[in-house]
């Protein structure tokens, strides 16, 4: 017997069968950590279905088990909407503010309700330190899945995700299963184990290629990669501890969910546990501090959650978190080393910051071989001198600190540290702002100001130039290729002589060459964020783009007083602006680059002034539900090459709903606010005839 498309049916079922067994012991081994069957045998039952699939290729499908290697590389990521947004915690840092938590509850809750609510029963969970992240899957397979981003809005890298293992592909449906939901949107999230951390830098050291500072960092970047095959070889890890929104199912209590889904198969912590009241929760804490230095991964905290769901959906959430749970955050971990010097780092802005040279040691898995003294007056505090012995600290993802000195272990014949009174660099006399604990190298042309200013201008969240990292800057301002940020965008003028550079060659020169054309149109918010403003960040170089629109129109601004009518702008940060740009050092710097060829683009927002002649200029759309012809990202690069804008939710300022098969509650909203709602065959209507009634 054969099926329509002239495959054996036997082959099919066989098929089916050895992509069920190997989802089966993937959930043995990332879900349960009990595997049946050794990695060899796996890896034999894999060899026969991928070699079942080369034979036959219409057995293929992106949930097969053989298709977590990775697809093709994508240029961007599209938009993934959180529906409910993903909210973040509010944190705690010691146990009064956990207690005031709970009170903090009782009363909203009595003021709302009118009634007490006692006897708080809570889940205790690890905080695990890596990226949040949410799956979607309907009729129990995984469609989706995206970056938390702002919590409305994140990246689509479904792609990326499939390629990590511990994620189920198809949920698990048997007897004492409850049910597999239609539709479910589960949240976690994605990390790296300390082992596989310390294998992943150990082979970056060898390939000469950049470490990472931490777990955490790897996770985002290995996730972040446009290129799934690179994030398949990267040992990432999932843990998932909630919901967004579910069809057809409901839960009593968050340990009830937390025990479906790992039925399911979702990998869920193993050190949950439930907690009959508060002094429980906090006994919880205690325990996973102690176990914190045994657990094979970061942990920052624990996550103390209500767990009756109708006491959390009482609760409700403030504009930022659950009043329902808190992160009980876990002190900084600290060890003990010898500071072997101290150097001074002169930073973008000439910032002579003090740096302990330390005996490299291990605080919380990470080796730290410097720390920060962040200035002469916290020198002094510390009194911090070269021999002694010190406690040094690491915060999160923050620069290691060194916290004290232990006074007992001083050799004899230490001297006090004095910060230079010359920049180290440039031998310009230091200066102190008054009011600023900090020194500053003044000589805007001071070769270290320079270069730390190239390179936060390349750097990922400024112009994003990939491969323009720290150690490629150093040489390319050694060999006298750039002394500016303009420099760069000659540099295609230099590819032959790039090329006989040290570790350079063909294929990286033409990366990077390829990466600054790009890096040309970049947004104008992150052009604006990249000229190393003095106080401006990334999300008021947002605001500036947006209230602008061009970097001519920023620049023309006359005085403080008008800038300080935006709302995120205060007198320090408009005097900085201001004088940024009647600099005539740092105005002509921007003109450079605007005569390189930087053009950066305007906020789309303003499509109406910018691209006014655009068909769609000024219109914003919102996509639902599923086309038929087109993805998400192909939809919304038609209407966005037409000039219109798509947003993830619908308002009253939206212009129209576009509706494809099983729109969700966006439809619904687009009725009751009046919106209107183009079905699939009118939104091909609009694309074709680029216009819209
Ligand atoms: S619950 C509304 N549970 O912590 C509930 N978050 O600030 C919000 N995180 O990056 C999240 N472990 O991904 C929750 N067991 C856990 C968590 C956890 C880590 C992360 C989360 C987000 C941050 C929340």
């Amino acid at each position: 017997m054969s099926n329509r498309k002239g495959l054996p049916f036997k082959i099919r079922e066989h098929a089916e069968k050895l992509a069920e067994y190997l989802h089966h012991h993937n959930y043995r081994y990332y879900a349960l950590d009990d595997p049946e069957i050794s990695d060899a045998e796996y890896d034999c039952l894999m060899r026969e279905l991928q070699e079942l699939e080369a034979k036959y290729p219409s057995l293929i499908n992106s949930n097969s088990p053989t298709q977590r290697v990775g697809a093709a590389p994508v240029d961007a990521f599209g938009v993934f909407e959180h529906d409910p947004p993903m909210r973040s915690l509010e944190n705690a840092v010691n146990e009064g503010e956990v207690r005031e938590f709970q009170e903090r509850a009782r009363r909203y809750f009595r003021q709302t309700y009118d009634r007490e609510v006692d006897g708080i029963r809570y889940v205790v969970e690890p905080k695990l330190d890596g990226l949040a992240i949410e799956l979607i899957y309907r009729e129990g397979r995984f469609e989706s899945g995206g970056t938390r981003g702002d919590g409305t809005i994140g990246e689509d890298i479904t792609q990326n995700l499939r390629t990590i293992k511990g994620i189920p592909l198809r949920l698990i449906r048997s007897g004492d299963v409850s049910p597999v939901s239609s539709y479910l949107a589960v949240r976690g999230e994605v990390y790296m184990d300390l082992e596989g951390f310390e294998r992943l830098n150990r082979d970056r050291l060898e390939a000469e290629e950049p470490l990472f500072a931490n777990p955490r960092n790897a996770a985002a970047g290995s996730l972040r990669q446009l290129d799934p095959r690179i994030t398949a070889a990267r040992p990432l890890k999932i843990c998932v501890y909630g919901i967004g929104r579910i069809e057809d199912h409901s839960f009593e209590s968050q340990s009830q969910l937390l025990e479906t889904l790992h039925k399911w198969g979702f990998p869920v912590s193993r050190e949950w546990r439930k907690c009959a009241d508060l002094d429980e929760a906090i006994e919880q804490y205690q325990h996973l501090l102690r176990v914190r230095e045994e657990v094979p991964f970061e942990m920052d905290g624990a996550v103390i959650k209500m767990d009756s769901i109708e006491l959390q959906e009482e609760l409700g959430f403030t504009s930022r978190a659950p009043r329902w749970a808190i992160a009980y955050k876990f002190p900084p971990k600290q060890e003990h080393t010898v500071v072997e010097d101290i150097v001074v780092q002169v930073g973008r802005t000439g910032v002579l910051t003090p740096v302990a040279v330390l005996k490299p040691v291990r605080v919380g898995g990470v080796e730290v071989s410097r720390a920060t003294l962040h200035n002469q007056d916290e020198v002094e505090k510390k009194d911090v001198r070269v021999g002694d012995t010190v406690v040094v600290q690491r915060a999160g993802d923050v620069i290691p600190e060194v916290v004290a000195v232990i006074q007992g272990k001083r050799p004899a014949k230490t001297a006090p540290y004095k910060i230079p009174e010359n920049c180290p660099v440039c031998e310009t006399p230091a200066v102190r702002d008054s009011g600023e604990s900090a020194v500053r190298c003044p000589n805007p042309a001071c070769p270290a100001v320079v270069r730390e200013g190239i390179r936060h201008f390349a750097s990922r969240g400024a112009m994003d130039i990939e491969g323009l990292g720290e150690k490629l800057v150093n040489q390319l301002a050694d060999e006298g290729f750039v002394k500016e940020p303009a420099d760069l965008f000659k540099l295609k003028g230099k590819r032959e002589e790039l090329i006989k550079l040290d570790r350079m060659g063909e294929k990286k020169v033409d990366n990077l060459l390829a990466a600054l054309e790009q890096a040309k149109s970049q947004s104008l918010a992150r052009f604006i964020f990249a000229l190393g403003i003095r106080h401006v960040g990334v999300h008021l170089a947002e605001v500036l783009a947006e209230k602008f629109g061009s970097i001519e129109a920023l620049g023309e601004i006359e005085d403080a007083d008008s800038l300080m009518e935006i709302h995120e702008v205060g007198p320090q940060v408009a005097q900085s602006i201001v004088d940024f740009f009647h600099h005539s050092g740092s105005r002509e710097m921007v003109d450079r680059l605007l005569k390189a060829g930087v053009n950066p683009a305007p906020p789309q927002r303003n499509a109406t002034s910018g691209d006014a002649g655009a068909p769609l200029a000024g219109k914003t759309f919102v996509l639902t539900g599923t086309l038929s012809s087109r993805s998400r990202n192909e939809a919304k690069a038609a209407l966005e090459a037409l000039g219109g804008r798509v947003s993830g939710s619908v308002s009253k300022k939206t212009d129209f709903v576009v509706a494809g098969e099983n729109p969700g509650s966006k439809r619904e909203k687009a009725e009751k606010l009046g919106v209107p709602i183009l079905s699939e065959d009118d939104f091909d209507r609009v694309l074709a005839e680029k216009q819209i009634s």
